[in-house]
């Protein structure tokens, strides 16, 4: 049972009553399951969940409801460019593809009737983003107040939940001559812009919310982060900050030089930038005393596998920020990442921390990641990098009802010895089950072989309760 905002009343929608016996019976009758509760479980498996899976008519289709993704660091406009990164590193990538591109959402439209960049790449963003499961995304949008002010207005239409963030950059040392703030000042004024818009849009912050977005200390001056932080900290509750920190050695290097000497998370701790509520990108070189600071100040860390690959910005030790208790979510950071899907993250997460372990001088394996802990990481950690662990994340009562609905098919078909073709079960897109799979294997293969044909809906908190009924209807197949 749903209430009218979207949260889970219980789930006596599925016995009639909160009577465990009942509930047991009612899952015997269905043929439902239940995914063991470690899948999407904490990471100290204190906090267990309940991931109800479809059975019934849908037995054989494997589908099941898991809570949706949380995207904690994404570029909305940087979406077509998504593949296209050469063999750049960071920094000549931002010269080369990235501010390009960003830029470009300032021009007009060639015609009158010729919808604005914005328009078109946003909204195929959200698309693409819900048809992979992510119903809450932290995004970066550009420079620009109306196009960041659209994309806020089509995230709030579109029911995805979204951190709306106006890209901050006013050092004209490293920027673009024509893709920058001309003073901290404009920086300042153009984010209250987008805040008072956001703010208005959705003045209970339900859906989407405004983030302080300083692009990263290279681009920025001393008075810009400290103005932002300043800003953040003058609304009650504070508002939501992100940055990037510690990507690739060279930036690093970079900020030693400009912030004299500074540690990178010494200039974000001077501006007043590490918050509980804010959010830093990829945190692949920080040196033991920054995870302490970062630790001390409750920021929160956003990994993004997919990009430091990408990029080849390094291995980020994730088992060392856990170890330290810093709260940990992953991104995709488009179009440093290549693909929009958490569900990648996740399986490069999992790679990275293999990687990161054959580096380490003992061999215990304890630096990798598990299946279980990369799906905590996509959506409990994510939930905890927002500040909404008590709202998403998973499927406890008085949380939202953000969930995608997976399906991994009826698994093996008969092989009459027809073409290869016919031999593959299609629907099922790369996912093979034969049958024998217990739900821990079935996880496993979602995660290491699945994509978007296994999902079949995402269901955010969809503006009207009808068009949320209706998605949850078209997963259920009612
Ligand atoms: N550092 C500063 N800006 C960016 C960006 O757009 N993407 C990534 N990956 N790193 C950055
Ligand atoms: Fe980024």
């Amino acid at each position: 049972v749903l209430n009218q905002s979207g949260r889970i009343e219980g789930f006596d929608w599925a016995v009639g009553s909160d009577d465990e016996d009942a509930l047991h019976r009612m899952i015997e009758r269905n043929g439902w399951t239940i995914v063991p509760p470690e899948v999407n479980g904490s990471i100290d498996a204190t906090k267990q969940t309940v991931t109800i899976v479809k059975g019934g008519a849908g037995r054989e289709r494997n589908g099941f409801f898991f809570p949706g993704f949380i995207d904690t660091h994404i570029h909305a406009s940087q979406y077509p460019n998504a593949g296209i990164f050469g063999s750049s590193t960071l920094l000549d990538w931002l010269q080369k593809y990235t501010f390009p591109m960003e830029r470009s959402f300032g021009t007009e439209p060639p015609s009158d009737s010729a919808p604005p960049k914005a328009h078109t790449v946003y909204n195929r963003v959200i698309s693409r983003t819900l048809s992979h499961g992510t119903t809450t995304a932290s995004y970066y949008a550009t420079i620009h107040v109306p196009a960041t002010c659209l994309l806020a207005s089509l995230c709030h239409q579109r029911g995805q939940r979204a951190f709306i963030g106006r890209v901050c950059m006013d050092n004209p040392a490293f920027c673009p001559e024509d893709y920058h703030d001309e003073s901290s000042e404009e920086s300042l004024s153009a984010t209250r812009q987008v805040i008072d818009y956001v703010q208005r849009l959705d003045p209970k912050g339900k859906l989407i919310a405004p983030i302080v977005t300083p692009r990263f200390a290279p681009t920025c001056s001393c008075d810009a982060l400290t103005g932002l932080g300043r800003l953040a900290a003058s609304y009650t509750p504070p508002l939501h900050i992100q940055t990037h920190i510690s990507e690739n050695k060279n930036e690093v290097a970079l900020v030693k030089e400009l912030f004299k000497g500074s540690s990178y998370a010494q200039v974000y701790e001077d501006a007043g930038l590490l918050t509980p509520r804010t959010i830093l990108a990829h945190a692949v070189h920080l040196t033991a005393e920054e995870r302490s600071l970062v630790k001390a100040r409750d920021a929160k860390i956003s990994h993004c596998p997919a990009s430091n690959n990408a990029l080849g910005s390094g291995l980020c030790p994730v088992r060392t920020l856990l170890d330290d208790g810093i709260v940990v979510g992953l991104g995709t950071d488009v179009s440093g990442g290549y693909s929009p899907s958490i569900l990648e993250s996740a399986r490069q997460a999992c790679l990275v921390s293999r990687l990161v372990a054959s580096q380490s001088s003992e061999t215990t394996g304890r630096e990798n990641l598990s299946v279980e802990e990369a799906l905590y990481l996509a959506t409990r950690g994510g939930a905890r990098v927002v500040d909404m662990a008590d709202q998403i994340g998973g499927f406890e009562k008085g949380m939202f009802f953000d969930a995608q609905f997976i399906e991994l098919g009826a698994g093996v078909v008969d092989n009459d010895g027809d073409s290869i073709q016919d031999e593959l079960n299609k629907d099922s897109g790369n996912v093979d089950l034969f049958g024998w799979e217990n739900w821990e294997e079935k996880i496993a293969k979602w995660v290491w072989s699945g994509d978007d044909r296994n999902h079949v809906s995402a269901i955010g908190y969809l503006n009207s309760p009808r068009s949320r009924d209706l998605h949850l209807a078209a997963a259920l197949g009612l």
